[in-house]
Order: C-alpha cells, then structure tokens, then sequence
C-alpha cells in the first residue's frame, strides 16, 4: 500500500489515522507509532498538547520509510530530542515527531583509533558518565546539559565555555528524503546555538574526538566541579533550560534581570527567580502563558536596554516571529 492511498486533508483526523495505518504495516516491530501521543511529558518543562503522529524509529529502513511516506503525503517531520529546548504548543504538532528513543539511537562505542561514536540519542549525561568511567576527558562541559547528543548537535549546545561542535569530528544523518550522509565538521554550517544541516535533518549519531586521555579521577572531579557550579545559578523546577540567546557580548539573563522581571508571571509561566533567562513552569502553565510572557519580557528589555532579545528554544512546528 502507498501513501498516495491517504486522499483526506490533514484537518480532518481521518488524514492522520489512514496514514497511520498505511504505513505501520511496513515498519518493524520494535519501532512504536502512534496517533495523538502526548509531547508534554516528553519535554522538561511540561508544556504542550500532543502529536498528530508520533514514531519512535528502530531502525534506519524504518526512518527513511517514515520520513519518504510524510513527504510524499505533504506531513512536515518534527526530530524530538530530550525535548530539553523546546516549547509544545498547546494544540498539538499537527506534523510526524520523530523521536531518537529506541535504544538503537544510544550508542557509546570508544575505537581504537582513539575516536569515539554516539548514538543521537544518547543523553549528554550519559556520555558524560560513561566517558569518564573510561577514561575519555572533554565532555566534562557537557554534565547538566539536559539533553541528548542529536538535540546538542541540532542546537549546537553549549555550557561552561564549550560547545558541542568543539569535540565532533563528523555527523551522521538522515534528510528529509530518506537519505543518509555522513559529514565532517569541516563540511558542516556550525554558529552559536546553530547547525545549518541540522535544520533540515536528523542526527543519528557522531563520531567524537576526546581531548588526550586521563586518568578517571580528575575527570569525575571536574564534571563535580561544573555539576556544582550549575546547581547554584539554574533553576531545578520544570525549565526548557534558558529562554533566550546571549546577544552578542552581553547575558540576557543580566539583561532580564536588570529589567526587574525575576518572579514576573503570566499564569504558571514564571521568570526564575534564580536565573533570569530561565522560565519556569510552576504547576500547570500553558504555552500561551509562556509566549505572553516572553512577549513581556522581549518589550521590557527592549524598552529598559534597546536590545531584542531571540528565543533560544524552539516553538515546535510554529515560528517565534509569527507569534511574536
Ligand atoms: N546574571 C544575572 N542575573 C541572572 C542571571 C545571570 O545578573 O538572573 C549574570 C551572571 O551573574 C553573570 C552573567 O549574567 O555575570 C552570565 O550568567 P551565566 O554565567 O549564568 O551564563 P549565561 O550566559 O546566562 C550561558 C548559557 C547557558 C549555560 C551557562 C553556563 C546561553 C543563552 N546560556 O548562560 O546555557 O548553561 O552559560 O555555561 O548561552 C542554555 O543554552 O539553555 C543554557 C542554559
């Protein structure tokens, strides 16, 4: 059966269910897929309705057939990480999430040429823990970072003066249209905050080059000193890590803060009161509460600084500047 036999428009549910039940009869059994799966426990601020569809690949065969039938179909993909970074709004993702949680996605293979691969959908916790136990140092900045490798890739994700572009030696991935490359760091569009290649595509895993290694102690003692460092400037409660980007040469955390918003509420949507660039959802916010508030804080700090603040976490399946 092919795609072409899905005829409905995507408002109507129909649409979504004959998708659905076109393509799962050529999926493999271990790659779960489903209809209306709720996204907001799968983010860490808790926010968001749910998937019109939602796949947890297995295998690459499996990603590609998903990702040829959705473009056949006209159905935008969505790759969901830890969902660390990431705002679901709250009618739902009317597109494919495609979620890196099969285990197959959470590869830690040390070489012997001293290089090391991880599956996108390892956690930075994990490879972090797991690098230090065997000795491999330069992850170390990485501890915290609550994401997974794919979404540090995607996102470029930084801490503690390092990003992840800083250790990768080339990426793995999937485009739309099915097809798998690999790249070096070197072919590869890296930025702040930003990989170009990653916008259209999905990681499925890189190869890694660890700073010379050392002895496990020093290693376990640095991540304590960066664990330590972090648990006393960010926010424990339900965050999707921080709101904005720096602009350049300054903090937008310094800047929020200065504008007297810490503890500023829309709803359960709350400015933390222990590191201004961190919204925090305090029960039961909505991402409407959320993007009020953002919308507040963007005005204030402009008004306050002359500075415009851009979002750093993403608006799933929305642009910021369309609701902004
Ligand atoms: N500051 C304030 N008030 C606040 C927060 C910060 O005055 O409420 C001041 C601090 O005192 C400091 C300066 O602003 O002088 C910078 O703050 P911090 O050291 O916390 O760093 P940051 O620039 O706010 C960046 C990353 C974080 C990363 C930390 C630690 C961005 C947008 N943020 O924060 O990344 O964890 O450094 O390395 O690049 C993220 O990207 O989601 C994230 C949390």
């Amino acid at each position: 059966m092919t795609t072409a036999t899905v005829s409905r428009l995507p408002g109507d549910v129909a649409f979504w269910d004959e998708f659905l039940a076109a393509v799962r009869p050529r999926l493999g059994e271990t790659t779960k897929f489903t209809r209306e799966e709720p996204l907001a426990a799968k983010t860490t601020i808790r926010i968001g309705g749910a998937a019109r569809l939602y796949a947890e690949p297995g295998s690459v065969r499996d990603f590609q057939t998903l990702m040829v039938a959705a473009a056949a179909a006209g159905i935008p993909v969505f790759p969901l990480g830890r969902g660390s970074n990431l705002v679901v709004p709250d009618e739902g993702v009317a597109g494919l999430v495609l979620a890196l949680a099969h285990e197959a996605w959470a590869g830690f293979e040390p070489r012997p040429d001293g290089l090391l691969w991880v599956g996108a959908g390892l956690r930075l916790k994990n490879l972090c823990g797991l690098a230090a136990k065997v000795g491999l140092t330069g992850f170390e900045f990485l501890e915290g970072i609550p994401g997974n490798v794919g979404g540090a890739l995607r996102m470029n994700a930084g801490a503690m003066g390092g990003w992840m572009f800083d250790v990768v030696e080339e990426v793995r991935f999937i485009s739309l249209d099915g097809t798998v490359r690999t790249a070096s760091r070197a072919e590869l569009h890296v930025d702040y905050r930003h990989c170009a290649e990653l916008q259209t595509a999905i990681a499925l895993g890189a190869l890694l080059r660890p700073v010379a290694p050392t002895d496990t102690e020093s290693v376990a003692r640095q991540i304590d000193v960066y664990k330590k460092k972090r648990q006393e400037s960010q926010p424990r409660d339900p965050s999707a890590g921080c709101i904005f980007k720096n602009p350049p040469g300054n903090s937008a955390g310094r800047l929020i803060d200065q504008s007297g918003l810490k503890g500023e509420r829309v709803g359960d949507a709350e400015v933390s009161l222990i590191h201004a660039n961190f919204i925090v959802n305090r029960g039961s916010a909505t991402s409407a509460d959320l993007i009020a508030l953002v919308r507040k804080i963007r005005k204030r700090v402009d008004d306050a600084h002359g500075v415009e603040l851009e979002p750093e976490v993403l608006l799933y399946g929305k642009e910021w500047r369309d609701v902004l």
